[in-house]
């Protein structure tokens, strides 16, 4: 019984002209001047306080997409206490009734795509196409993880050599915290709570400090959908301030997170402090220091439409973006001359304009932190080429795609959340030394591979050790059910999001041996 993945709205496929794109923003216009809240919700009841914060959007700063209530001390503790009390009956219904709830969960998330495809636009800043991506990859996930759950999580009859009945079978672990990221506030935060719903969990939810809006709003379609308002609380909040209580809990049975490496392994510290609690599985999807390797056998003209989308799109802030680009020096100049055209060509701006390609960063910290690396790379001699922002953007949080030559990609020492593109010149018979110097890196997520030559591309494949690898084509976008997403070393935990081993891994499983 095999899933079918949906496919109608993935990367690109639907906005290829600006009458398309015209049509798309109509729709969404009832919308765009929409005031949206976030506040602790705790056994479907929204917890007010009076000091409510105005949230902006990052593209216009004076423009309010809503007010938010930041989770208290006091929030941490009823969401544990009614969530532990949620856990045990949402464990005991039927596998097949909780799937049906995460459909319908799906039809909603369906039925209010106008909406949501604003909130992401105006609360993240993702362009039209990111937002509309957004929306589908929340639903597939609801439809993928529906799938497994009733195929797999059913109890089978084991072998029986001493003619005892043994039989071994799937729950939910407890009270699952699920931390999710604001690059995909809608799609990253479904996957994670839908699959330890579906897995019998209940959820207590940590949504991103930057986005708590679109989280609050897929809360409140959830309990619409029909799962038990004990089940699910929902924690807006910053982690400095509710990240320690939320994780020393000991009630808590599992973590997933999505997030910086620098937070998952802060987390995993606190986990290993917790007083007589039990030991929990922690899932963590964190960064990369990705790479692409182009030879000189690779078709230049696709090369740079690829580099550009994995480089630049979602202005970069994707955990699987191209970070650093190895050429080949035979073609190397001759790629980079088109690489700078095609640049000039992209506009950066708000991405509720029809000809937008790149919108905004997230907050002015990160913002900060990029213009920073841009300012070292120029002091150093190392900046190749900086786009034109071409109108001045002091409305929000704009950063140009930026080319910067490196030597080695051990000169990085973080990764760069954001447009811009590290470029280093390798020779055919160094081949080696690249792979090795991009596995020293220690994170393994994306890589991506340009050539004609199958052995230079099997050579690759068997040797790098990343998550995912993309062979002549972009880096980015992983289809739920078709490419399971994920890394290992300090780029995650593993499982992979969207592939036939996420859901167990939130799952117990228990064995019952009779003697019949
Ligand atoms: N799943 C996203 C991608 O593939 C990254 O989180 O781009």
């Amino acid at each position: 019984d095999l899933y079918q993945p949906t496919r109608e709205n993935s990367e690109g496929v639907i906005l290829d002209s600006l009458q398309q794109r015209a049509q798309q923003l109509e729709k969404i216009e009832p919308f765009m001047h929409h005031q949206w809240q976030a506040a602790p919700l705790i056994n479907g009841e929204s917890v007010k306080s009076q000091s409510a914060e105005i949230t902006v959007s990052p593209f216009d700063l004076a423009r309010q997409t809503g007010q938010l209530c930041n989770a208290t001390e006091e929030d941490v503790r009823e969401a544990y206490a009614v969530t532990r009390a949620g856990f045990i009956s949402w464990n005991n219904h039927p596998v097949s009734e909780r799937a049906k709830i995460i459909q319908r969960f799906a039809t909603l998330l369906e039925e209010h795509r106008e909406e949501l495809i604003a909130l992401c636009m105006r609360e993240a800043g993702k362009t039209l196409r990111d937002a509309i991506n957004e929306i589908r990859e929340a639903v597939d996930f609801c439809y993928y993880y529906a799938h497994e759950a009733t195929n797999r999580l059913i109890s089978q009859p084991m072998p029986s050599v001493t003619g005892e009945e043994n039989i071994l079978s799937y729950e939910g672990r407890g009270i699952f915290l699920c931390i999710s990221p604001w690059n995909f506030p809608l799609a990253i935060w479904t996957g994670q709570v839908v699959a330890a719903l579906l897995a019998g969990n209940s959820v207590i939810s940590k949504p991103a400090a930057s986005t708590p809006l679109i989280a609050y709003r897929a809360t409140q379609l959830l309990l619409d959908a029909g799962i038990p308002k004990d089940a699910i609380a929902l924690l807006p909040g910053r982690s400095q301030e509710i990240g320690p209580q939320l994780t020393s809990d000991f009630r808590l049975s599992g973590v997933a997170f999505t997030g910086s490496t620098r937070s998952a392994t802060d987390i995993v510290r606190q986990l290993t402090l917790r007083d007589g609690a039990s030991i929990v599985p922690f899932i963590a999807e964190t960064g990369g220091q990705n790479a692409m390797i182009v030879d000189s056998t690779a078709l230049p003209e696709q090369v740079v439409k690829d580099v550009i989308e994995s480089a630049f799109n979602s202005a970069g802030q994707r955990c699987s973006a191209l970070r650093v680009l190895y050429l080949q020096e035979e073609t190397a100049e001759q790629i980079e001359a088109m690489l700078k055209g095609a640049i000039h060509t992209l506009k950066v701006g708000n991405p509720c304009e029809i000809d937008t390609d790149i919108g905004p960063i997230i907050n002015n910290n990160a913002m900060q932190g990029l213009h920073g690396h841009i300012e070292h790379c120029r002091e150093h001699r190392r900046l190749m080429f900086e786009a034109d922002l071409k109108e001045q953007h002091d409305t929000g949080y704009f950063v140009a795609p930026t080319l910067v030559r490196l030597h080695t990609i051990e000169e990085l020492s973080d990764e760069h959340f954001g447009p811009i593109l590290h470029i280093i010149h390798y020779q055919a018979d160094n081949l080696d030394r690249i792979i090795e110097e991009i596995n020293r890196t220690g994170y393994g997520l994306t890589l991506g591979v340009h050539s004609r030559n199958n052995q230079t591309i099997e050579h690759i494949c068997n040797h790098a050790r990343v998550g995912n690898i993309y062979i002549n084509r972009n880096q980015i976008g992983a289809i739920v059910s078709s490419q399971p997403f994920g890394g290992m070393g300090l780029s995650g935990t593993g499982p992979k999001a969207g592939g036939p081993n996420y859901l167990m891994s939130f799952a117990q499983e228990k064995t019952c041996s009779t003697n019949t």
